[in-house]
């Protein structure tokens, strides 16, 4: 459910990026509150036509209520054009109460994130939070941008720096620009993280990875971390656009006569498919208030859990190898392999 919030701020990052601050209401406070990590959907309507976008907190949850995102402007991104060139102080903005699994409640151990570009905001939250939280907890934060004018929260990942010197490491290199830390500039792909890694920090005893960015690094990330031997469950992954991942052509046409059933928001419907359509895309004929954001299979918003039937994904960036052992499914992905499936959007 989308929450009209006024913009207390609008703070100027880089040539291309902004902060953007809400104003929370006491009395949305509760549902406002965030575990870092998380992410806000945004609802705006223009020229008669809804778009939704998800933006990372990059507030420490210790900072509740200040509820802080950062915008990137991205090529032909019509909500990141409109939040960089118009949105201002006063203006009201439809707003999601924070979600995603991408989340690391703070706790004692070893954590470590590789991020690309603005993939630095959701684990800014969650790397001050821990340090904030957790007297002995550490954290290795290796980020990668194209310069040094183009990287984003570069104040306040120099101020944890300050702050926490024994438990907080940085590594910060860059693609296009020498650097004067000794490494050289180029991408961190496979080879490189493979062997930055080990020279860093004990790979295989850190608790949990956070790799969050373009689809293309965090690919390259998550081959190297399972090429030195980190198990599969410490690594978390959340990517930024879903046009970076590679594209999917619908893979399953949905045979006529199927029927979606769905309980949201403590209600049911059943409904039936219509040629090729997605269960979110059933379900949101009837129901407009179905959750969604990207419906790329990259936010996770629309996940639901499949009670029966079977559904047939065509791409999926969002769930974890437990959730979909769980039974979770993504909606915006899901085509009705069976003649009757059952989501529930409120497991
Ligand atoms: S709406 Fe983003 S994964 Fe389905």
């Amino acid at each position: 459910m989308f929450h009209p919030l006024r913009v207390a701020e609008v703070e100027q990052l880089t040539d291309d990026s902004v902060a953007v601050t809400f104003a929370v209401p006491p009395q949305l406070r509760e549902t406002f509150r965030h575990t870092p990590g998380q992410h806000l959907n945004l609802r705006r309507i223009a020229d008669g036509e809804e778009i939704r976008r998800s933006y990372s907190i990059c507030t420490a949850a210790t900072a509740d209520p200040v509820l802080r995102i950062g915008i990137r402007l991205i090529e032909d991104g019509s909500f990141s054009t409109f939040a960089l060139k118009e949105l201002a102080v006063g203006d009201t903005v439809e707003v999601m109460p924070p979600m995603g699994r991408f989340v690391l409640e703070p706790r004692p151990g070893h954590f470590a994130a590789i991020v690309g570009g603005s993939g630095i905001t959701p684990v800014l939250s969650i790397a001050t939070t821990l340090l904030e939280r957790e007297p002995t907890a550490r954290f290795c934060l290796i980020r990668s941008d194209r310069t040094v004018a183009a990287a984003m929260f570069l104040e306040e990942v120099a101020d944890l720096k300050d702050r926490f010197p024994d438990r907080f490491q940085l590594v910060h290199t860059f693609s296009r620009e020498e650097q004067q830390t000794g490494l050289p500039s180029g991408r961190l792909d496979t080879e490189r993280l493979a062997a930055l890694l080990p020279a860093l920090l004990p790979v295989t005893e850190v608790d949990g990875w956070f790799l969050c960015g373009p689809y293309g690094l965090i690919q390259g990330a998550q081959r190297a971390l399972t090429g030195l031997g980190v198990a599969e469950d410490r690594i978390h992954q959340e990517i930024f656009h879903a046009a970076d991942a590679p594209a999917a052509p619908r893979t399953w046409t949905s045979p006529g006569g199927s029927t979606v059933t769905a309980t949201l928001d403590g209600r049911s419907g059943s409904w039936p498919v219509q040629d090729g359509e997605t269960v979110l895309e059933t379900v949101l004929r009837n129901r407009a208030d179905a959750p969604y954001a990207c419906k790329g299979g990259v936010c996770g918003t629309c996940r639901v859990r499949l009670l029966s039937g079977e559904v047939r994904m065509d791409r999926n960036f969002a769930l974890e190898r437990e959730e979909l052992d769980a039974g979770y499914v993504l909606a915006c992905q899901s085509h009705p392999v069976t003649g009757s499936v059952e989501v529930d959007f409120d497991a």
